[in-house]
């Protein structure tokens, strides 16, 4: 369906000015139909040949509608539009004709101009008009609600005639709440309320007010439900702004532990002003889930932080036993388990500093590469680099890609770049025929890179070393190193991993991990079907 923006830029010569009015009208226009019973039709005149075309329609929540097809993209000339015409020639509103048949509907037709006031606030030109269409088929004696919902709709249409509805929107304001059946209260000049709806009587008594509000001084109430009698209470402050002909944001007041959303609008048709219309809306509820989903969030993270301490204890305590050990094989064994748990460490402290279950993985990556580095022989110094990257990854994909990642990296700088006395143990022919080759060797290093690619995650660790040993065999050769490496890849992240020798020398692991329901699916954390 055409928008309305598309449908004046194709049709009309409106300027961007007037259809941004056009756009606020029918951004909070729901309230002149609700209050007027009435769907809402915006027309533009077609240039030049005496045609409307419809641009935007509301039906009214307080009635059934006049239109059961929508009207919008149609375009009508003659006879059916001769009160909009009036409307838009004379600039202003008509009411003066009789019901008309749509099938066998009657509906009351009325015409509504709108004008855009200009920049030194003089009423412009009309820009457009609004018809108000009345369903009659359910007319019926009006109820004191009715008729004042029927006032006020009046001076809201006089309004948008005068170029002064809607008022301008207050930054961060999406929402068309509270609308006309949540609860209506109405003031006259002097702030007391002339009418309260029987919805919107019960919002204030949820507040502690048990009274009826009628004659009541509303800004006063406001600042009393709000235990604030001498200052100005926001709530009570936007009331008498409105009663000023400004329109203030929303406000919300708390009291007894339940919460009100109001909104105050001036009513000023003609320029006059002559009161107020304040919407109320009982959003507890609203407000307790939202406490409660808040809550519930730093609970998450608190439980992170704990196990991230958790796995910090337990890394100290394993320390602390390596150094007490004599034998070699079981220091380097219990080292090894220290930084197993110490990775995990590092996603759990990221996650308890996270918003959701996902983490900005590069960082973890970076961490756990230098720490790598640390257990590179003493005489060598290996330089680490990210090439691209991760991005943000799902918790249950970080835990074991940080496991993955650190055994990978271990081995490249353990393995890779031995200490020189153990590769005296297998030096190469060539190099000990040509001690220079190893002056010009190339500068020992690890590469991690990442990339992005189908719903994949491709993950490649490189090492310039002296590459994997002879006859090993990559599919199930290994310790409890690459057995962990194996198991997490094809297991957890349901991945590849493929360990070979790398083209100019050195090792290559290349990893892809489907990414596929693990990226969108964020809120559940979860990779992929279980
Ligand atoms: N990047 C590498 N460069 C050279 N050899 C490697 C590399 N990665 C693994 N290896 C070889 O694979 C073997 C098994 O590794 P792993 O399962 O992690 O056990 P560990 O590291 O305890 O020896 C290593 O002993 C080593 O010989
Ligand atoms: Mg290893």
């Amino acid at each position: 369906m055409s928008t309305l923006r598309d449908l004046a830029e194709e049709h009309t010569a409106l300027r961007p000015a007037d259809i941004d009015h056009l756009h606020r009208i029918a951004g909070d226009w729901q309230l002149l139909s609700d209050l007027s019973f009435a769907d809402l039709l915006l027309w533009v005149p077609v240039d030049g040949d005496g045609t409307f075309l419809c641009v935007a329609q509301v039906r009214p929540t307080t009635a059934p509608t006049a239109y059961l097809d929508d009207q919008v993209g149609r375009i009508v000339g003659g006879a059916e539009v001769a009160h909009l015409e009036v409307a838009h020639r004379q600039g202003r509103i008509w009411r003066e004709g009789d019901p008309v048949w749509y099938g066998d509907v009657p509906a009351r037709h009325e015409a509504i101009p709108v004008r855009l006031r200009t920049g030194d606030g003089e009423a412009g030109e009309v820009i457009a008009v609004v018809g108000r269409d009345t369903n009659l088929s359910t007319a019926r004696t009006p109820s004191q609600l009715e008729l004042n919902y029927l006032t006020t709709a009046d001076d809201l249409a006089q309004m948008i005639a005068d170029g002064t509805f809607p008022p301008p929107r207050h930054p961060g304001e999406t929402t068309s709440a509270p609308r006309v059946g949540d609860g209506l209260v109405r003031l006259d000049a002097n702030g007391k309320v002339t009418y309260a709806s029987p919805n919107a009587q019960s919002a204030y008594r949820r507040l502690g007010y048990a009274s009826h509000l009628v004659g009541e001084d509303l800004a006063k109430l406001h600042r009393r439900l709000a235990g604030d009698p001498l200052e100005g209470t926001d709530a009570g402050n936007a009331v008498l702004a409105a009663l000023r002909g400004e329109a203030p944001p929303r406000r919300e007041i708390d009291a007894r532990g339940a919460t009100m959303l109001t909104r105050a609008l001036p009513l000023m048709p003609a320029g006059v002003p002559i009161g107020a219309l304040v919407l109320v809306r009982d959003i507890t509820e609203v407000r307790r889930r939202d406490r409660a989903l808040i809550t519930k969030d730093a609970t998450i993270r608190e439980i992170h932080h704990r196990v991230k301490n958790n796995l910090q204890t337990v890394a100290a305590l394993l320390r602390l036993q390596a150094r007490r050990v004599a034998m070699p094989e079981a220091r380097v064994a219990l080292e090894e388990s220290v930084r197993r748990v110490a990775s995990i460490a590092l996603v759990h402290e990221t996650l308890s500093m996270s918003s959701d279950e996902a983490v900005e993985f590069d960082g973890i990556v970076d961490r756990v590469a230098s720490a790598a580095t640390e257990v590179a022989a003493t005489e060598v110094s290996v330089g680490m680099r990210r090439r691209g990257t991760f991005g943000v990854l799902p918790a249950e994909i970080a835990t074991s890609l940080v496991m993955v990642l650190n055994e990978l990296l271990l081995n490249a700088v353990e393995h890779g770049f031995p200490p020189a006395d153990e590769e005296a143990d297998a030096p190469s022919p060539a190099d000990a025929a040509r001690p220079e080759a190893v002056v010009s060797a190339p500068r020992p290093e690890v590469v991690v890179s990442a990339h992005r690619a189908r719903k994949q995650l491709h993950v490649t660790v490189t090492d310039n070393g002296r590459g994997l040993p002879e006859r090993f065999d990559a599919e199930r050769g290994g310790n409890l190193g690459l057995q962990i490496v194996r198991a997490l890849v094809t297991g957890e992240l349901r991945g590849t991993i493929d360990l070979r020798n790398g083209a100019d020398g050195g090792t290559e692991a290349a990893i892809v991990v489907p990414l596929a329901r693990g990226t969108t699916d964020r809120l559940t954390g979860r990779a992929g079907p279980p």
